[in-house]
């Protein structure tokens, strides 16, 4: 069942709260309600619109914004080793990670705490602490616009790599994710490694599902502001990815330059963009309205009011600051509209 909207405030449908309208705004539950929007209006600027936690609005939408309302679960397949399910767009991603964390499902519990939908966990490959959505996902379906059919890939044919996926690219404005298809096992497999998770977890008493969640809420609500206090779209830059010779000379010059491997590409380095912004002197920074936010410099923030151009302002300018100082070039993980 579909609903429509015409001329619907989107304050609160996108984490940084700016005060924007959509001309048209469709909550949709399956594929059928997608096909016959397409079929009677034939909308030629659309855009798929999730929880809204990844998207800046810099103007009103003059087009049709399509919004995932179905939040079925469905178990596909049980058995001794691992549960296979599906998981509608609509469905809250953090609902789905504490579902699996009460049933001793492993796999996702790394990505607590990411305020997304499960439509939308795919397209950017939601990632935190080690673990990343494709280590999990198995299958994606959605609906091709142009065929007006469903189709369903398999997490190869998904292109999944950091921040990156098939949704980001070739795909891009041409399909409407339904559903997406998980598998997670059942047998231990906690995944510690990265920055402090050890030393929280073990602080609470072992690796146990629980408290990793646990452990991964707490430092995620420590670091990074609460959307629904202070607007915000989580990390607003991707960390970038240099050529190796680049990120030596940096070292060469910042030794405790935090840097990660790129897996399957010796070529290159992933670098910190929240370090860069930092050490830029930008955490915390604030121009009016928006501002970097004080515990996590990926984050940027809208401190009341602000408008989307205001925190595109502010995008450009620390990014010309840390190319000035770095020479690495950064860009917005956020979809500016
Ligand atoms: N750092 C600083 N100053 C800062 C921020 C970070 O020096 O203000 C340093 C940290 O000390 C650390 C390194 O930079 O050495 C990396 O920081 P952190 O572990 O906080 O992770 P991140 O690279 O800043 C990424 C994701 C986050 C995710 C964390 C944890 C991206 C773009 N962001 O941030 O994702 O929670 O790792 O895994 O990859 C999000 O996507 O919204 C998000 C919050």
């Amino acid at each position: 069942m579909k609903r429509i909207y015409s001329n619907i405030s989107l304050a609160s449908r996108n984490s940084f709260g700016v005060e924007q309208q959509a001309t048209t705004l469709v909550e949709f539950e399956c594929a059928e309600d997608l096909r016959t929007y397409f079929e009677e209006h034939n909308p030629v600027k659309w855009y798929v619109l999730g929880a809204g936690n990844n998207t800046l609005f810099m103007q009103d939408y003059d087009g049709v914004l399509f919004t995932p309302v179905n939040r079925k679960r469905t178990i596909l397949c049980s058995n001794d080793d691992y549960v296979e399910l599906r998981a509608e767009a609509g469905h809250d991603w953090d609902e789905l990670v504490e579902w699996s964390v009460n049933e001793g499902l492993w796999g996702i519990e790394n990505l607590s705490a990411i305020p997304s939908s499960v439509g939308a966990a795919p397209v950017q490959n939601i990632g935190a602490y080690g673990a990343e959505a494709k280590d999990a996902i198995t299958t994606v379906e959605y609906f091709d616009v142009e065929s007006r059919s469903v189709v369903r890939l398999t997490n190869a044919d998904c292109h999944f790599a950091y921040r990156e996926s098939i949704f980001k690219q070739e795909l891009k404005g041409k399909v409407i994710i339904l559903a997406v298809e998980f598998k997670l096992s059942r047998h231990a497999k906690p995944n510690l490694g990265y920055g402090d998770v050890i030393s929280e977890v073990e602080s609470r008493g072992g690796a146990t599902l629980r408290n990793i969640r646990d452990a991964i809420c707490a430092i995620r609500s420590r670091k990074l502001p609460d959307p629904k206090v202070l607007g915000n779209a989580g990390s607003f830059f991707k960390n970038p990815i240099v050529e190796r010779s680049v990120a030596d000379e940096l070292l060469a010059k910042y030794p405790d330059m935090p840097h990660y491997a790129v897996p399957g590409d010796d070529d290159h380095v992933k670098l910190a963009a929240g370090w860069l912004i930092d050490k830029s002197g930008l955490k915390g920074y604030r121009d009016g309205v928006v501002g970097v936010h004080d515990r996590q410099a990926l984050v940027l923030v809208n401190h009341g009011g602000a408008t989307g151009g205001d925190v595109m302002r502010l995008a450009g300018y620390v990014c010309g600051k840390v190319k000035e100082n770095f020479g690495v070039e950064i860009s917005p993980e956020v979809n500016v509209l």
